[in-house]
């Protein structure tokens, strides 16, 4: 049924049953099932919400249609990535009215006002999350196929009773997503991997590839980066320990933080690089920005993913490399995953000390075997010795974070990188765990990372910077005396 011709019913529809008062059967109809018709009857606004339950639904038939006319009408403008929201807002706000001019007659003004604004929701938003989107107490909306969403809330994931109407209509909300940043999605090229306007991550893998249904993955750009003040608050650190950190940066070591997949990786390299003077240059190089400097003299580069016809990539490699000669103080790369670990280590080891990333890994000696694999597959066929050794003098700490049982991030390490002992890497830990001080009856670990009583070879480096650091952030050493 076309657009005008279910105005047309819905117009008709009334009159009827406001002709027809239907008295009540015997029976209360608040116990009756709901009906399946799709007249509407005749509700006061007070009515029980299962009477009103017909009327939604036509209404919801009437913004499907109202959509298809929209969509019919505006076609590719909505996707215009030229136009600026305000314009784009403007543009449907204008068309709709016109579409539903007819309608006004049947609509009440609330309801008219609603089908607005929910059609408004569907083209130019996010359709049913952005709600989500909009609450400052959500991370991370995760949405697996159109019945089934997730958020993130204070590190714990939880189910949401929010639903897309079908497959397509998560699809649509998809597309438009995506076309917004001028990247499309389709059979061809089913997954996408996009920063968007506002800073948040959006990751989109449709079927086939998606065997559940369409999905998407939104990391929420969280507008006031995390400080170390909040990750001490938190427990994620503690003060000795962001005292031993900030010394590193100012100290030019070269540092990696490691840890798995939404540990807390890309926040603890931001509140790293909050320790850089602002003094120096610094460079960063990321696949979608996300660490926020402030720092005035900072240069971000972001790489470019491949376009439709598989032309014009950039990739973090070509940028680090292009870094080199823009005179940086400091390189912070966001993630290394490939080849760039190669550049990477090459520029640790030729001066640009300083430099700070992350790496996807479960422990320090992982970070480094990861480093030297990733180093491997750049396919310089460079000796696994060579390799391990340009490791060894490139790194100087590395920082693991976990996400706990518990839901928390923590740092769980902080491990300094000796050098090499025949075939193997030495390194010592500075910090770690207290996995035996256990947990609470809420099952939160009472444990934070203590220290080893191992001071550090670079402590040196400290005193002759001129970096004060009390001993004690060491922890007590027996026979040690400074
Ligand atoms: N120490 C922390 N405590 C609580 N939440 C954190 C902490 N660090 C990061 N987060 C939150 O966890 C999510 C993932 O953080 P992010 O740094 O992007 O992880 P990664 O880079 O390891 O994938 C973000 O929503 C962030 O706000
Ligand atoms: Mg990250």
């Amino acid at each position: 049924m076309s657009l005008a011709d279910r105005l047309q019913a819905s117009r008709a529809e009334q009159p009827v049953a406001r002709a027809t008062p239907t008295p009540p059967p015997s029976t209360p109809s608040a116990s009756s099932p709901p009906s399946t018709s799709s007249t509407p009857a005749p509700v006061p606004t007070a009515a029980p919400r299962r009477a009103a339950a017909p009327k939604s639904e036509a209404l919801t038939r009437l913004k499907d249609d109202t959509m298809e006319t929209l969509y019919a009408q505006l076609g590719g403008k909505l996707n215009d990535p030229s136009l600026t929201e305000t314009q784009l807002q403007t543009m449907v706000r204008d068309e709709l009215r016109s579409v539903i001019a007819a309608a006004e007659s049947a609509l009440s003004g609330e309801e008219r006002r609603r089908l607005v604004e929910e059609v408004m929701a569907d083209v130019l938003g996010l359709g049913p999350i952005q709600e989500l989107l909009a609450d400052d107490t959500i991370t991370e909306v995760m949405v697996n196929g159109p019945n089934r969403i997730y958020v993130e809330q204070s590190g714990k994931i939880t189910a949401t009773d929010v639903t897309f109407r079908d497959e397509a209509h998560l699809r649509s909300i998809i597309d438009r997503i995506v076309g917004r940043i001028g990247r499309r999605i389709d059979e061809s090229s089913p997954l996408v991997d996009a920063r968007l306007e506002d800073g948040s991550r959006v990751n989109a893998i449709i079927p086939p590839l998606a065997v559940s249904g369409s999905t998407l993955t939104i990391r929420k750009f969280s507008t006031d980066a995390l400080s170390v003040e909040d990750l001490i608050r938190w427990d994620s650190l503690n003060a000795e320990m962001a005292t031993l950190l900030s010394a590193c940066v100012r100290a030019n070591l070269n540092i990696i933080v490691s840890g798995g997949t939404g540990t807390g990786k890309t926040t603890l390299l931001n509140v790293l690089s909050s320790f850089i003077p602002s003094t120096e240059r610094i460079i960063t190089i990321e696949d979608a920005v996300e660490i926020q400097m402030q720092q005035d003299h900072v240069v971000r580069l972001e790489s470019r993913p491949p376009n439709v016809e598989g032309k014009g990539e950039v990739t973090i490699r070509d940028l680090v490399r292009n870094s080199l000669r823009m005179r940086p103080d400091r390189i912070v790369i966001g993630e290394v995953r490939g080849a760039e670990a190669l550049d990477l280590l090459q520029a640790m080891n030729t001066g640009h000390d300083g430099s700070l990333s992350t790496i996807h890994a479960n422990s320090p000696r992982d970070a480094l075997s990861r480093l030297e694999t990733l180093v491997l597959m750049a396919g310089m066929d460079l000796p696994l010795r060579a390799v391990r050794e340009q490791v060894a003098s490139a790194v100087d700490l590395i920082v693991q974070i976990a996400r706990l049982r518990d839901g928390t991030r923590r740092v769980v390490n902080v491990t300094e990188i000796n050098g090499m002992e025949g075939q193997t890497i030495t390194m010592q830990d500075i910090f770690v765990f207290d996995h035996a001080a256990g947990v609470d009856h809420n099952g939160h670990f009472l444990g934070h990372a203590i220290p080893t009583g191992v001071r550090p070879a670079f402590a040196e480096r400290f005193a002759e910077m001129g970096i004060p650091l009390a001993a004690s952030v060491f922890g007590p050493v027996e026979g040690w005396r400074p």
